[in-house]
């Protein structure tokens, strides 16, 4: 019995909240390895919907122990919100239950404000992001400028950081237009933060490493999906981390063999939401069916999500590229009801057929999806918890995607509830 890590395979919002949760059953610890609270995770237990932004999916599982690893980005204030949030819904969250990563890095302010101008600098351009300050945290920590959670333990190295850091974003910010930050004002606020938030920071590579040790069973949760991803994603319109679940070990500090099986979580159509091609993207009422339905509203902005039909193309990309064992297919009564049901095999570029997305910005705004038609099914799918339960059509969809992304589904969702799932072979043993 392995490990299991659950990553995106399309543009985010798979559902890989819902399925992190239902998974942490048979888990002992579940690991958040790269985003940071640009991410939004639902989970819907009985009468009860969490949407977890930078907490793991287990914290409302007592018992479990929940990790922020080194390669997530992490504004302080956030997290304390967030604990605030879920504490008021009954989840006990203590330095005992939850430890962060002390190398991790940290998302200031004058990291959402460097979002915001960079963002309205782009003009026409823009990525649309979540506007949380994920790129620039990033790119002082790539830039090594950043500032650590463990710094936050010496108020003498904090202050010489923070000027140094400042004194290169104020040079930007003025640049850009932009109000600058005080060093003292944004000194005195980590300051003023430390005791609340140092408390959770720990050695994780070493948690981990005993927990695996132990023989307890890690959960890796990944945010965003490989469509997002800085490498493999859709560049320039992605996020500022990999989301592959390579990221997986180097995220939290563990060797690659620890991550073990790596679950895609796919959506049965798809959805994006922010700037970027989509290339199966619908424009019609089908589309807005599959938005309403579906409830596409981003869980972190609140922006109305892009929907289109599934891109068989692109998730077998995201198969090969992500290291994927086998999918947790969701959302499939979404499209109950549907006449038609159209599914992307492959693309036309200016005339020339393609069996993958390519990597140019330019061919990626150009292809145009070959579609086969499937039969849908006028059933309902809702809820349903065993294959018995599905009508017929809707397990042809199912198999004709298995066999196009060249992935088996291994776990299917039906509704946003906890136990509206259908196991067909647990991750965890396989
Ligand atoms: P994540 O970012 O991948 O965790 O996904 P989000 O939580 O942002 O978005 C997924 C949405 O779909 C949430 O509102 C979930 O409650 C909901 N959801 C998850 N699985 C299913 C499903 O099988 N059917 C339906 N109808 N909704 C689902
Ligand atoms: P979860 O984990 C969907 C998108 C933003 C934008 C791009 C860059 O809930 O699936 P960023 O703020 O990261 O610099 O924005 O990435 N994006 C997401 N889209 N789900 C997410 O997370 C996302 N996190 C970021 O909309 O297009
Ligand atoms: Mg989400």
């Amino acid at each position: 019995m392995g490990n299991v890590a659950v990553i995106g395979s399309q543009w985010g919002d798979e559902g890989k909240g819902k399925i992190v949760d239902w998974l942490s059953s048979r888990a002992d610890v579940v690991v958040r390895f790269q985003g940071g609270h640009n991410a939004g995770h639902t989970l819907v237990i009985g009468d009860v919907e969490y949407k977890l932004h930078l907490l793991p999916s287990g914290i409302v599982r007592e018992g479990k122990l929940s990790v922020i690893g080194n390669g997530v980005v992490v504004d302080p204030w956030a997290l304390l919100k967030e604990i605030g949030t879920v504490t008021e819904k009954g989840v006990k969250v203590t330095p005992e239950s939850l430890k962060v990563a002390e190398n991790v890095n940290l998302i200031l302010p004058v990291h959402q404000k460097l979002d915001a101008a960079l963002e309205a600098a782009r003009g026409n351009s823009k990525i649309g992001t979540t506007g949380r300050g994920i790129g620039p945290a990033y790119e002082d920590k790539v830039a090594r400028r950043g500032i650590r959670l463990c710094d936050l333990a010496h108020p003498d190295l904090l202050k010489e950081k923070v000027t140094n850091l400042l004194l290169h974003h104020n040079a930007l910010l003025k640049g850009l237009g932009a109000e600058e930050v005080s060093v003292d004002d944004l000194y005195n606020e980590l300051i003023a933060i430390t005791p609340k938030i140092l408390p959770f920071a720990a050695p994780v590579w070493k948690i981990l490493d005993e927990a695996h040790h132990d023989g307890k069973k890690i959960l890796f949760e990944g945010a965003q999906g490989l469509m997002l991803d800085v490498d493999h994603g859709t560049y320039p319109f992605v996020t500022s981390s990999n989301t592959v679940s390579g990221n997986a070990a180097a995220g939290s500090g563990v060797g690659p063999k620890t991550v073990g099986y790596v679950l895609g979580i796919t959506k049965a159509y798809t959805t994006r939401v922010g700037t970027g091609p989509f290339p199966t993207e619908l424009f019609d009422d089908i589309g807005e069916t599959l938005g309403r339905r579906g409830h596409e509203f981003g869980t972190t902005t609140g922006r109305k999500r892009r929907c289109g039909w599934f891109d068989a193309v692109m998730v077998r990309q995201a198969v090969k590229v992500g290291g994927i064992d086998g999918l947790a297919l969701t959302k499939l009564d979404v499209l109950d009801g549907l006449d038609e049901i159209k599914v992307c095999v492959g693309y036309d570029w200016n005339g020339q057929k393609l069996n993958y997305y390519p990597a140019s910005q330019v061919a990626q705004a150009e292809v145009t999806p070959i579609y086969e038609t499937m039969q849908g099914w006028s059933e309902s799918t809702r809820g349903a918890r065993s294959w018995a339960d599905l009508p017929p059509a809707a397990i042809k969809y199912v198999k004709r995607l298995e066999e196009l992304v060249g992935s088996p589904v291994t776990l299917l969702s039906t509704s946003p509830e906890r136990d509206d799932t259908i196991l067909v072979q647990d991750p965890f043993f396989s």
